[in-house]
């Protein structure tokens, strides 16, 4: 295995590709591992032995001894959440004091931002998002706004109360005249949130500065993507997507370092696709085939147990991701589901009204009317569950693997054939 360089991983497709127990693999090489975008609306599971943890907003490295983690600026976080999982995490014997770090000017999600996300969406009827409903969009709207409270707000009781109940005078108006929701009271809300700020406080430091003095230390770094590329507020499926960048490139803004200590970045793919939310989705199977993908992948959602949308591997979302992520190595999840297929499709490219197109459509509408061009690849009937090396996958399996590769123009660095860490095989 070559010597680990600074990585970032991202999502290639809609979420939930295995990013957790990729990062969880990947980490042991590291020494920091940072998650820079998203909050409670990633869902990351991990599964070590017979512990299974769903992280929200704790780095997915939390369970690797010895191993810094931090929530980056770019993060939106709630502090209940952050706190319920901390206690979660030491409560199953793990040390996460003195290992876990909040950059000072994270901005923070507060009540009104839950309140509003779910009141936004329920007034949306059939044109919602399908959001999880942890205020993500708000928050970022209001740090965009420069109307956010950060971490280090927190701090400053009379400071806090001032910013809360000058912030409700705006937000009051909106829930009560535009949504016909009570008003929240500033004063109950400033005294929770310091109090969230107190426990809050150890955590707290200057990420950038940690990060340039770790560095200095010769210690590798591994940033941790959420939400997947085509959920990204510029590059996805407009507006059908989550509130942040989750490209690569939005490790740097979302941490506090350059573009030039980032040297690898590793794309997360599911060996097929699967989507959580509204949302065009070209190679979506609404038949028997996806229903047997969902029960055989378990694909319910982490955070809010949707049952996700499933569908056959798209090359096309893929080679997006490859372009506007600069992606050097693909993580090929969730091999093992697809054990029991005769057949497997997988999208090569899109028509719209008959002609051949290089990437998605930018418009939505036209997105949702493409027709996915297929090639069938025979399946492998046997399990891939307890593969080791590339030699032990079964030779039709490599070979829908080396066709997924070479479709998208990227070397594969690791396949997982099960939730587990060991079921991994690290290639290169
Ligand atoms: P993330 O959001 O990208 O971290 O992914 P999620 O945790 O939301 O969803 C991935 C799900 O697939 C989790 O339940 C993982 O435990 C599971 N998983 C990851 N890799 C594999 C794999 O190779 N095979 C199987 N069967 N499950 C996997
Ligand atoms: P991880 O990190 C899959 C989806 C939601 C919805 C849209 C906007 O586990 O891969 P939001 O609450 O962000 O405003 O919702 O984005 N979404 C995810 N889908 N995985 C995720 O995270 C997601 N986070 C948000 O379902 O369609
Ligand atoms: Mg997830």
């Amino acid at each position: 295995m070559p010597e680990f360089r600074n990585t970032v991983v991202v999502g290639s497709q809609w979420g939930d590709e295995g990013k957790a127990k990729v990062i969880d693999v990947l980490a042991e090489d590291a020494d920091v591992v940072i998650r820079f975008q998203g909050g409670a609306n990633a869902g990351h599971t991990v599964v070590v032995g017979d512990q299974e943890f769903v992280f929200h907003l704790i780095p997915s490295a939390i369970m690797r001894p010895g191993k810094i983690c931090i929530v980056g600026n770019g993060v939106v976080l709630d502090p209940i959440q952050l706190l319920k999982e901390i206690e979660e995490v030491e409560g199953r014997g793990f040390i996460v004091r003195g290992r876990l770090w909040i950059a000072e000017n994270t901005q923070i999600v507060m009540p009104w931002h839950i309140v509003l996300d779910k009141a936004k969406e329920a007034k949306a009827g059939s044109q919602a998002i399908g959001t999880t409903g942890r205020g993500i969009g708000p928050a970022y709207i209001d740090k965009v706004a420069r109307s956010g409270i950060r971490a280090c707000d927190l701090l400053d009781e009379k400071a806090l109360l001032a910013a809360v109940e000058r912030i409700l005078v705006e937000k009051n108006l909106i829930l009560e005249k535009i949504y016909g929701i009570e008003a929240l009271d500033g004063a109950k809300i400033a005294a929770e949130y310091f109090a969230l700020g107190k426990r809050l406080r150890e955590f707290l430091t200057n990420v950038p500065l940690l990060l340039e003095k770790a560095g200095a230390a010769g210690k590798t770094l591994l940033f941790e993507g959420a939400q997947g590329t085509i959920l990204d507020v510029d590059h996805g499926t407009y507006p059908y997507v989550t509130s942040s960048n989750t490209v690569a490139g939005s490790a740097c803004c979302g941490s506090g370092v350059g573009p030039t200590v980032i040297k690898e970045v590793v794309g997360v793919v599911k060996a097929y696709t699967t989507r959580v939310g509204n949302g065009p989705f070209p190679t979506e199977l609404n038949d028997e085939m996806g229903e047997k993908i969902r029960q055989m992948g378990g694909e319910f959602g982490a955070t809010t147990g949707r049952p996700r949308r499933c569908g056959w591997f798209d090359a096309m979302v893929v080679k997006k991701a490859v372009r506007v992520n600069g992606i050097t190595g693909l993580a090929i999840t969730k091999m093992d589901v697809l054990d029991d297929l005769e057949e497997l499709k997988v999208c090569i490219g899109y028509k719209l009204d008959g002609v051949e197109i290089e990437d998605l459509p930018t418009q939505i509408v036209d997105l949702d009317r493409v027709e996915p061009i297929f090639e069938s690849l025979p399946g492998w009937k046997t399990s891939t569950k307890n593969a080791r090396s590339w030699e032990e996958i079964a030779a039709p399996a490599r070979s829908y693997l080396e066709r997924l590769s070479e479709l998208v123009g990227v070397p594969i660095t690791l396949v997982s054939v099960g939730p587990r860490r060991d079921q991994s095989i690290r290639l290169r």
